[in-house]
């Protein structure tokens, strides 16, 4: 069991004196290649009530029910971890998902998307809490999936880039993963809307205090994972009381240095990603390459670091850290981490088959799901729609 720091009362299910107790919340998932929209049901999950619980399933369980997953259970139970709404992570939980569990770990209620996850034999896994009136619903997030970032990786296009979100997105997403069945309306591709709702909703809305450390840190951040975590948690570190500045660098800026058709994630769904990370106090929604004393001087910054990563030349040829390293507050931090968005898509081009199968398996097993619930709802001897 992870704790993240919260009060011994919490854990046993006390708010306070006098207080009533308090509401303990289940949520369970593979959580692989950890996005965020799996950020946004937790957030969901976390609102419904007080101390939020997060079941991983194991590597061995995922492989079973769904085929192998693209992160190891270590790293995908670390980056449910850092989702600032999570209280505590349960590793290893059942795929199937019991009272047994829930009372285990004292929770009222479970919470899932309003998708369907279904076992090896095509049996709804949230059937006996269903029935127990233990199961609650939130609204699954559109316009993001596993299946739609390995497709962006696959396929090597440049449709999902924010300055070219258009009709060409929309081919992009006919033009792959297709189910001979038809396309699973959760499984399935499609776009992304930002709106100023969601980002209000992952931000924390907290100015710089008097006596907080301002720390920025800027990046393309792309396909939010492992290595960046590590790197800002030991940024977070650094001082008593961190306000964490993320500077996001502009989708094209990002193309011109990291190449091919990166980022895979474009500037609006960089940023939910890393506003959901508990280390990060506020972001920059497209920073300028290069760390100016402009940008210092307005965000009131402190300290500003890199990690060990190489750091590419502005265009002209300058360092982006000149001004920081000018006035001695740039930091070079090791995160212990070699994991880069480059290596994450070369994982998954190596597997490419096994994870276009698993997808195809997933949505096909949606689609005879959805068949038979259809059936059993048709009126005897009634047509279907
Ligand atoms: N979820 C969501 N919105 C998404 C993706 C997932 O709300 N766009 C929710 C699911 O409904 C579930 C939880 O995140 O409650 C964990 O999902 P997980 O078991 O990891 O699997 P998938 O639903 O398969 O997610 P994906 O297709 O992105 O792998
Ligand atoms: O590569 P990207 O621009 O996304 O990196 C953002 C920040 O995270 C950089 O400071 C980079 O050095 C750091 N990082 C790290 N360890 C990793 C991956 C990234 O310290 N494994």
């Amino acid at each position: 069991m992870i704790r993240n720091g919260h009060g011994a009362a919490s854990a046993a299910g006390l708010k306070g004196p006098g207080d009533q107790r308090i509401v303990r919340v289940w949520c369970d998932g593979c959580y692989d290649m950890v996005h965020y929209g799996h950020s946004n049901q937790l957030r969901q999950a976390r609102a419904m009530g007080d101390y939020l619980i997060v079941g991983v399933h194991t590597d061995e369980e995922i492989a079973k029910h769904k085929g192998p997953p693209v992160f190891t259970q270590e790293e995908r139970y670390k980056m449910v971890q850092a989702i600032k709404w999570v209280d505590e992570v349960v590793p290893a939980a059942p795929y199937v998902t019991t009272l047994e569990t829930l009372d285990k770990h004292n929770c009222d209620f479970c919470v899932h998307g309003n998708d369907i996850t279904l076992t090896v034999d095509g049996r709804d896994t949230y059937e006996e809490v269903k029935q127990a009136g233990r199961y609650r619903e939130c609204k699954r997030t559109q316009g993001v999936s596993t299946t739609d970032l390995v497709g962006r990786m696959l396929l090597v296009t440049k449709a999902h880039h924010s300055s070219q979100m258009s009709s060409e997105y929309r081919e992009y997403a006919d033009s792959f993963g297709k189910c001979p069945g038809g396309q699973s309306p959760w499984t399935g591709v499609s776009q992304f809307l930002q709106t100023s709702q969601k980002i209000i909703q992952f931000a924390s809305g907290k100015e710089p205090q008097p006596g907080e450390t301002v720390i920025y840190v800027a990046g393309a951040f792309d396909l939010f994972h492992i290595g960046h975590v590590d790197f800002l948690q030991e940024v977070h570190k650094l001082a008593k009381r961190p306000y964490v500045i993320a500077g996001l660098h502009f989708d094209q800026e990002v193309n011109r240095y990291k190449g091919k058709n990166y980022p895979i994630m474009n500037l609006h769904e960089r940023t939910l990603s890393v506003l959901a990370c508990r280390y990060v106090s506020e972001v920059v929604i497209g920073a300028p390459y290069s760390v100016t004393a402009e940008l210092l001087n307005h965000f009131k910054v402190d300290l500003v670091c890199h990690g060990k990563t190489e750091i590419v030349p502005d265009r002209d040829g300058s360092d982006p850290y000149q001004e920081p390293k000018r006035r001695g507050i740039f930091y070079q931090i090791d995160s212990g981490s070699d994991l880069t968005t480059d290596l994450i898509v070369q994982r998954i081009i190596k597997n490419r088959l096994e994870y276009e199968a698993r997808n195809q398996k997933k949505e096909a097993k949606e689609l005879a799901f959805l068949e038979a619930t259809k059936q059993q709802e048709a009126p005897p001897g009634g047509e279907i729609d």
